[in-house]
């Protein structure tokens, strides 16, 4: 099944938005195969925002990431990797439909306080950045065959 790198990032740490965002992709059906609270290096955030090392906000973005407690996750489900771009938002959250994460709890767009992995590719990277293949977990749940066909 389809898994894809959740991240809470510090802002959405810091306004008490972990179990609103852990509930929203719970209530949809998805299941979470793994999470862990981790404080990223500055190091480690421009690995995460590699792709983005030449624009001009990338030091700002990566000094963020990094200022404090991040919650990772793996989420998995059918289509949840872009499924749950949409239930994040667009990237700006006066851009983002209301509904949408972003668009329910953020403002600024360097602040908009989660990450979702946007392709199967980059998914697959940033569950490996982030995790031990160990700290992936592939577990039964009774409402599996509520959810699915
Ligand atoms: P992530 O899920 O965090 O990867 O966001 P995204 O996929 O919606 O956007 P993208 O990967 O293009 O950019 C990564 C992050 O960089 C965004 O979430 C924003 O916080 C930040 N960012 C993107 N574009 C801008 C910008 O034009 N200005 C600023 N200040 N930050 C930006
Ligand atoms: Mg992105």
């Amino acid at each position: 099944l389809e898994r894809t790198f959740i991240a809470i990032k510090p802002d959405g740490v810091q306004r008490g938005l972990i179990a609103e965002i852990i509930a929203r992709f719970e209530r949809k059906g998805y299941k979470l195969v793994a999470i862990k609270l981790v404080h990223p290096t500055k190091d480690f955030a421009e690995k995460h925002y590699d792709d983005l090392k030449a624009r001009p906000f990338f030091n700002g973005l990566t000094d963020f990431l990094s200022s404090g407690p991040v919650v990772a996750m793996v989420w998995e489900g059918q289509g949840v990797i872009k499924y749950g771009r949409k239930m994040i938002g667009a990237t700006a959250p006066l851009a983002s439909e209301p509904g949408t994460i972003r668009g329910d709890f953020a403002i600024a767009v360097g602040r908009n306080i989660i990450h979702g992995s946007d392709g199967p590719e980059t998914a697959k990277d940033e569950i490996a950045l982030w995790f031990k293949p160990e700290e992936l977990l592939t577990y039964k749940k009774e409402t599996d065959k509520w959810l699915y066909e």
